[in-house]
């Protein structure tokens, strides 16, 4: 017998807990090592300075980059636009590719380049979530100038056939962004054998804390160029101004460090106990339909439609586990997400889907006990009966 603690937390795609590994790295650089890595007269900036180098150093080993590549950022949004309004502002025109099921921080900073004068082509996904690479090679005009496609889809966790994207790029001459917040960390991303131009990626996504991400930036073949866009202290080699957020870059690197050591383990780890919550739910329980793609997709994502019950009713019953619908910044709002309608879902489909997020300290009892609350709740509210006793939910350990 084993205590389970409630709530279960099973929303690693909205965000991860700090590991404590990390956090004991950053702590000493609140109340003791807290020097502006700036100021580089005194042993404090020159301590903090080193400890960014550092990080850098972890950062960059795990893409397979040089340190000089990595820009330190607020997040992956920051690093999305610092990529694609950096090369826009450096190239003045031209045409940009992405697609329908990228994350709103790379969409909307496409529509607002599209106000400035690029030309936008959003390529089609198929009911998996992939991209046709065909497509994308028709897609490629002699005014491309950026490919900006993502690592891995934060909703149905379908991931991109990156190297082939990576060569296509390079065999055109475009550029190639690709948003690796969900994916840096969890699988393998090499910016060298991938031909990533330019990569973005979050520290909290990874069991660093939030507010700190990277954006990869390419040096040679080829150099890319970017116009910075914040300016003020010439950080970062002037394209990202700004005090460098010491704690936070050290717990990225950290987190780099040990998400690296344990890539391929983890992940065999975490597909065992999606595919258990998978086949727990699915062979109990008629009218799931499975979103995203099963042969390419994340190791700890599950993206499950209920026939007949909603999303949103299913989440607020089950209290006892912290769930979403969609993606974390959508799930409030009544919307249809925008991936799953591209995938060619209904908004019924849509409107009754649940994202599983598991991660690093997901344990099976808990899988299980997910599976047991989900089946149970869809099959009561299939039948009109609503799931009174856990509505009285408050925070406990179960024994199991
Ligand atoms: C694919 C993707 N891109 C970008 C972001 C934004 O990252 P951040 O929270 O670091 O700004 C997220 C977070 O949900 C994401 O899933």
């Amino acid at each position: 017998m084993s205590d389970l603690i409630l709530p279960i937390y099973m929303d690693y795609l909205a965000t991860t807990p700090v590991d404590r590994r990390v956090l004991d790295c950053m702590l000493p650089h609140f109340c003791e090592s807290y020097g502006n890595a700036s100021s580089a007269t005194h042993s404090f900036g020159q301590k903090a300075a080193m400890s960014v180098a550092q990080a850098r150093q972890q950062v960059a080993s795990l893409l397979n980059a040089r340190e000089r590549e990595v820009l330190f950022t607020s997040g992956a949004t920051e690093a999305n636009n610092l990529a694609l309004k950096g090369v826009a502002d450096w190239v003045k025109r031209g045409h940009i590719i992405t697609a329908k099921t990228e994350h709103k921080a790379v969409l909307d900073v496409c529509k607002m380049l599209e106000g400035r004068g690029f030309r936008l082509t959003h390529l089609n996904v198929d009911s998996a979530g992939r991209i046709d690479l065909n497509a994308l090679d028709q897609a490629i005009t002699s005014d491309t100038v950026l490919v900006s496609l993502m690592a891995a889809n934060n909703e149905v966790g379908t991931l991109h056939p990156l190297a082939e994207i990576g060569a296509l790029c390079k065999a055109r001459g475009v550029l190639f962004h690709c948003d690796g917040a969900q994916a840096v960390g969890k699988i393998e991303i090499d910016v060298e054998s991938m031909g990533i131009d330019l990569l973005s990626l979050s520290g909290h996504k990874l069991y660093a804390p939030k507010g700190v991400g990277a954006l990869y930036v390419r040096s040679r073949s080829p150099r890319v160029r970017i116009m910075e866009q914040t300016v003020g202290g010439g950080q970062e080699r002037g394209l990202r101004a700004g005090t460098l957020n010491v704690p936070g870059i050290v717990g990225l690197g950290r987190a780099c460090e040990i998400a690296g050591a344990s890539l391929r383990e983890e992940g065999a780890r975490l597909i065992a106990l999606r595919n258990r919550l998978h086949d727990r739910i699915t062979s109990r329980l008629d009218g799931c339909g499975f979103n995203g793609c099963e042969q390419e997709r994340l190791p700890g994502h599950l993206s499950l439609s209920f026939s007949g019950v909603s999303g949103t009713e299913l989440i607020s019953d089950l209290r006892d586990i912290a769930l979403s619908s969609g993606a974390a910044c959508s799930s409030d709002t009544p919307v249809p997400s925008h991936v799953l309608s591209a995938m060619g879902r209904s908004d019924m489909e849509a409107q009754s889907t649940l994202r599983f997020g598991m991660g690093r300290f997901t344990v099976q009892s808990e899988v299980d006990y997910v599976a047991d609350r989900v089946v149970g709740l869809v099959e009561s509210l299939r039948v009109g009966v609503r799931d009174n006793g856990e509505n009285e939910y408050t925070e406990k350990t179960v024994a199991i």
